[in-house]
């Protein structure tokens, strides 16, 4: 059953799964929805969710209102049934890079000062982040669009400093706006009639942060495009190109109205009620934030523009179109930490892939080794952000102390250098639906044994296998491997064998992450301050050789913030190791377009310096250099040298090799020889 979080989003979507078999039923229907579920005794498998001959479980589904809309899935496989979902609801956009970096959020950054701070701390300590975040507090007494002018005097000059960096902010923006006299924002709301209306058709009036306040109804399309204007540089004031959205309180949070939202008798564009259309209210408010980002952006030099970035709290099937969501305010303890893995990983297979929890815990103070295990998590959310109540201490992970800041560090500069196999699996998303971190059933789906299996997880395709650690005072993890290939420990190597459990030790500073034999993990290794610092650094690629002596892997890479790569301005390559001719080749896997020549062009210094090969045959022992030929180079093609090492590995660990600087541009054709 895909319907993660009850509070602030819904997708009524549920897939049944047995052995080789997958089925899917969307019930399109936005009201307050009930599901029961009647497990009976027999049930061998709680998937199997009484379609076909199973008759283990019942659902019986029933919404306030609305007509009976349904679409069902055939599968077979759990692959097709989310690829059709998301054909249907729409594919997870491509995000600008810096979106599937590290997010430092806070209730709140109290100056643009102390952002300013804040981002030297990050600095000095050397620990890599992408966007720093603003909680209501920066408003004018909560008047959106506006800034405190004691508090954040000088936006612009904030945002330029987090600009020198390629750094950005993203600042809230909630859909209650302020009912106070001299307010553009709520005079234009009420002249040109654009809030939603009470029961009786005046304006309807609430309270949430601002007090009194009134709602705009994004399921008008005059009040979408109103709100969208809203976002040019000139009516929100101090607002610089790298500044970003984040939409809260959109389900709508309503502090004194009936179950915290508003009345159902409420009335929307159209006379709809709001009991008919309150689980899509979200969805629309991101909408129209969405669409403002898109008209601000075209205004920029960059023709085209560049991707917009929204966060929302509520969701609805096909919120996924326009951004990144997280599961709300959670608590810092243990228990939210492992809750955590089975909601990214439902909202993977729901469509909503761009997901990730509060890291560290909103509500409270996470312990030393709560923080540390929860950045450690947090490395393989889909969105990465940390967060916290404005009632909680300071944690920025440059404050820990060093043990903790050291392995904390090491965590982010982890998800840094996987970025390339991060991004290449967001674009995986973009096209076909596929989650970005996958469960077990999804990536093996004849493997009963790994059906229930929901806090271990692949990165996309790239065959790492990951299982933090969520219990205080862990130092080891039972890890299930579903197959008979071999798995390696991504940092040391030892090899594991399966099928069935293995034990991984997991000191504090380690987080149990495993290589599959088969695979190619594309890397960049060199630590940056942010993301967009590493636009033009060199590639790694992992290569870790199956039981059959293959390997597979890929790499999509663009500019990382346009529109460009929708007319060829990007890279995708696919690697393949041989076993039997002994070779490493890059395969062009692109479509050209009129874009596609220039930007190959301004990537052509782009290398990939080293190649790691994991699990080598051991006849390479000795072996002091490989033949590399290069597609376009000497004419005669006639091969060069590029250096060779190789390291036999001790008790219990992989043997391994490397190839040194084979001057290889990652935008080529190239073919390593080994033999
Ligand atoms: C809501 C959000 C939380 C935010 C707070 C103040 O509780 O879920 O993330 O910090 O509002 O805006």
């Amino acid at each position: 059953m895909n319907s993660p979080m009850t509070l602030y989003g819904a997708i009524p979507f549920m897939q049944a799964h047995k052995k080789d078999s997958t089925v899917g039923v969307f019930w399109l229907n936005a009201a307050e929805t009930w599901i029961d579920i009647v497990k009976s005794k027999s049930s061998a498998n709680p998937l199997s969710l009484g379609i076909g001959s199973h008759t283990d479980t019942q659902t019986h589904w029933f919404s306030e209102s609305g007509l009976l809309d349904i679409f069902v899935f055939l599968g077979p496989t759990p692959k097709d049934v989310i690829s059709s979902f998301s054909e249907l609801t729409g594919h997870t956009q491509l995000p600008q890079q810096f979106a599937i970096a590290h997010h430092q959020c806070r209730w709140n950054y109290v100056t643009d000062e102390d952002v300013k701070d804040v981002d030297r701390k990050f600095d000095k300590a050397q620990i890599p982040y992408d966007v720093i975040w603003l909680d209501i507090e920066y408003t004018d007494g909560k008047k959106y669009f506006t800034w405190d002018p004691l508090t954040f005097p000088n936006p612009l000059d904030m945002q330029k400093q987090l600009d020198d960096h390629e750094r950005k902010l993203v600042a809230i923006i909630d859909p209650h706006i302020k009912n106070e006299g001299g307010y553009s924002v709520v005079d234009e709301l009420k002249s040109k009639d654009l809030a939603t209306h009470n029961k009786d058709g005046n304006i309807y009036e609430g309270w949430c942060w601002p007090g009194s306040s009134y709602w705009v109804d994004c399921f008008s399309p005059a009040a979408r495009k109103w709100w969208a204007q809203l976002f040019q540089y000139a009516k929100f004031k101090g607002s610089a190109h790298n500044l970003w959205l984040w939409n809260d309180m959109n389900e709508p949070s309503v502090f004194n109205g009936p179950e915290t939202t508003m009345p159902k008798d409420n009335l929307h564009h159209g006379n709809w009620e709001h009991r008919d259309v309150h689980n899509l209210n979200g969805l629309t408010l991101v909408n129209a934030t969405f669409e403002g980002l898109v008209a601000r952006n075209k205004a920029e030099e960059k023709a085209g523009g560049v991707r917009p970035f929204v966060l929302t709290r509520s969701f609805f099937a096909g919120s996924q179109r326009m951004g990144a969501m997280w599961t709300g305010d959670n608590q810092a303890d243990w228990e939210h930490l492992e809750a955590s893995l089975p909601m990214v990983l439902s909202l993977g297979v729901s469509g909503f892939p761009f997901a990730g929890a509060d890291v560290g815990g909103f509500f409270g103070n996470p312990s030393r080794e709560l923080l540390t295990r929860w950045y450690q998590a947090g490395a393989f959310y889909p969105f990465f952000r940390a967060h916290a109540h404005i009632d909680t201490r300071r944690r920025e992970p440059y404050l820990l102390p060093d043990l903790e800041k050291g392995i904390v560090t090491q965590a982010l500069r982890l998800r840094y250098a996987l970025l390339p196999a991060w991004y290449t699996a967001f674009h995986t998303a973009s096209k076909t639906g596929a989650p970005i971190v996958q469960p077990m059933y999804y990536a093996h789906p004849g493997d009963e044994k790994g059906f229930a299996i929901d806090d271990q997880m692949y990165l996309g395709a790239t065959g790492l296998l990951v299982k933090p650690v969520t219990k205080e005072g862990s130092t080891s993890v039972d890890v299930y491997l579903p197959d008979g290939e071999k798995y390696f420990d991504y940092s040391d190597y030892t090899s594991y064998s399966g099928p069935g459990h293995v034990k991984i030790e997991a000191p504090l500073e380690k987080i149990p992450l495993l290589m599959r034999g088969g695979h190619i993990v594309p890397r960049r290794d060199r630590p940056r301050r942010s993301s967009g610092l590493m636009k033009f650094d060199p590639f790694t690629l992992v290569v870790v050789l199956g039981n059959d002596g293959n390997a597979e892997g890929e790499l999509y890479l663009d500019d990382g913030e346009s529109y460009d790569y929708e007319q060829g301005a990007y890279i995708h390559r696919r690697f393949t190791y041989t076993g039997s001719t002994s070779s490493l080749a890059s395969e062009d896997v692109s479509t050209k377009d009129k874009k596609t020549a220039q930007y190959l062009q301004q990537m052509k210094d782009v290398r990939v310096e080293k190649m790691v090969i994991v699990n080598a045959p051991s006849s390479w022992k000795g072996k002091t250099e490989v033949d590399v030929s290069e597609e376009g180079g000497s004419s005669s093609g006639e091969s060069k040298k590029a250096g060779f090492g190789f390291v036999s590995g001790e008790s219990g660990k992989a043997d391994w090799a490397v190839v040194r600087n084979p001057g290889v541009s990652v935008g080529a054709g190239w073919k390593i020889s080994f033999a």
